[in-house]
C-alpha cells in the first residue's frame, strides 16, 4: 500500500535545506505499488512534483499538491554480449552509487559523471552531465507511469528529445510521467573522454587511464570545488551555461576578449555562466543568507537559515546583474516550485 502523508516536511528532501511543507507526499518503492496509486486517482488532476533526490530543486513556498518520491531500487541486467552490457536500474538508487557499481564490474560510460548528487530517474528528466559526457548516450529507455491515468509508457532515447541539462519530461511532459526505471547500455571496451581541461590536469597524477581512475580524479575535482550539499545547502550548478548565436558571442568577445565560449554543432556557442556571473562582481557574494560560492560562483548556497524565497531572490539579483553587464539571459536550471 502507498503510504499517502499529509502536510509533509520536505526539509530533509531538498538539498538546499529549506522548510517546506507538502500538503500530499507519496513514496512509491515498486512498480506493484505505482500501478495500485495511480488506480486510485489520488494524484490526478493535482498539482504535482516528482522528487526524486532533491538536489535540483528550490522550494520558495510550501507545495500546495502531490510530490511523488519514487523509491524503487535494484539493478538487474537485462543483456550482455561481448561489448556490452544492458541493465535496468531503479529510479530511486542513488546515481554515484550506480556509478560506484558500473565502474567496480567495468561496465564504462558514465564514470565522468562520478559524484552527481540525486538519484537514477532524474538522470534523464535533465540529461545529467559533467566532464564532457552527457547521459543520453548511455541510456536506452526510460520506463514509468502517466500520472494521471496510471498507463505504463517505454520512452526509447529518442522519444526522450534530449538536449543540454534538457529533454522531453522538462517540456512537453513535464510533471506527467513518473520514471521508475532507466535502461542504460554500458561498453566493456573503453572509450575513455578525458579532454576537459580540469580532468586531464588531474590524471596527470595517475599512471594509467582507466574508467577507476578518471572516477578517482573527478571525486577529487568535485570534492575540492564543489560545496558538499550535506554540510552546505546547494542545488549544483543554479544556471545552465547560456546558449547564444554566434554574432552574440562575436560581439561580446570583442568587448571581452578572455571570454570563454564553447561552438556547439548547432551553430550556436555556449557561454560559461560562472564566467558571466563572476564578471558581474557576485563570486563569493553574499546576500543576507545566501551567497555565491567562492570557487564556483554558478553555485548558490544557504549559509544557513535561508528561506527558499531568499535564494530566489538573491538567484535573481544574479540574473539582472548579467542581464545589465552582457544582456545574456541566464536561465535556471535548478527547478524553483
Ligand atoms: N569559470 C569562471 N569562474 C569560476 C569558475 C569557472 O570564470 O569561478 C569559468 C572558467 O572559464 C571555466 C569554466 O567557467 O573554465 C567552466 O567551469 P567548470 O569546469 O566549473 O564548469 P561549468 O561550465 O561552470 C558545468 C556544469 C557542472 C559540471 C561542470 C563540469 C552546467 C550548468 N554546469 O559547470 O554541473 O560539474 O560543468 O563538467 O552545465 C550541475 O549541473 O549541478 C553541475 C555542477
Amino acid at each position: 500500500m502507498t503510504l499517502l502523508k499529509e502536510n509533509f516536511s520536505l526539509l530533509e528532501y531538498n538539498t538546499f535545506h529549506v522548510a517546506a511543507h507538502a500538503r500530499f507526499f507519496a513514496e512509491i518503492s515498486s512498480e506493484e505499488q505505482a500501478t495500485d496509486f495511480f488506480a486510485t486517482g489520488y494524484a490526478a488532476k493535482k498539482t504535482r512534483f516528482v522528487l526524486g533526490g532533491g538536489s535540483n530543486v528550490l522550494f520558495t513556498n510550501d507545495f500546495d499538491g502531490i510530490i511523488i518520491h519514487p523509491v524503487i531500487k535494484g539493478i538487474e541486467k537485462l543483456e550482455e554480449d561481448s561489448e556490452a552490457v544492458v541493465i535496468r536500474v531503479g529510479a530511486g538508487e542513488v546515481w554515484d552509487d550506480l556509478v560506484g557499481y558500473c565502474v567496480k564490474h567495468e561496465w564504462q560510460g558514465i564514470e565522468n559523471l562520478s559524484m552527481i548528487p540525486g538519484t537514477v530517474g532524474a538522470g534523464p528528466v535533465q540529461n545529467i552531465g559533467a566532464y564532457g559526457v552527457e547521459v543520453m548516450h548511455y541510456i536506452e529507455r526510460a520506463e514509468g507511469f502517466m500520472i494521471d491515468t496510471g498507463k505504463r509508457v517505454t520512452y526509447s532515447a529518442r522519444e526522450c528529445k534530449f538536449g543540454y541539462r534538457d529533454s522531453i519530461f522538462k517540456n512537453r511532459l513535464k510533471d506527467q510521467v513518473l520514471i521508475t526505471h532507466v535502461v542504460f547500455r554500458l561498453r566493456k571496451e573503453p572509450q575513455f573522454h578525458t579532454s576537459y581541461p580540469d580532468l586531464q590536469k588531474e590524471l596527470d597524477n595517475y599512471s594509467e587511464t582507466t574508467a577507476d581512475n578518471i572516477r578517482q580524479a573527478i571525486i577529487n575535482i568535485r570534492s575540492a570545488k564543489l560545496p558538499d550539499p550535506q554540510v552546505t545547502g546547494n542545488a549544483g550548478s543554479f544556471f545552465k551555461n547560456p546558449l547564444v548565436n554566434k554574432e552574440k558571442a562575436a560581439s561580446l568577445q570583442r568587448f571581452y576578449p578572455a571570454m570563454p565560449g564553447y561552438p556547439q554543432q548547432d551553430g550556436l556557442v555556449k557561454l560559461s555562466a560562472a564566467w558571466l556571473i563572476e564578471q558581474s562582481g557576485w563570486k563569493g557574494k553574499t546576500c543576507g543568507n545566501v551567497a555565491t560560492h567562492k570557487r564556483q560562483p554558478l553555485i548558490i548556497i544557504n549559509r544557513g537559515d535561508a528561506t527558499g524565497e531568499e535564494i530566489l531572490h538573491c538567484a535573481l539579483k544574479i540574473q539582472k546583474a548579467v542581464m545589465n553587464q552582457f544582456a545574456v539571459k541566464l536561465e535556471m536550471e535548478v527547478n524553483v516550485l
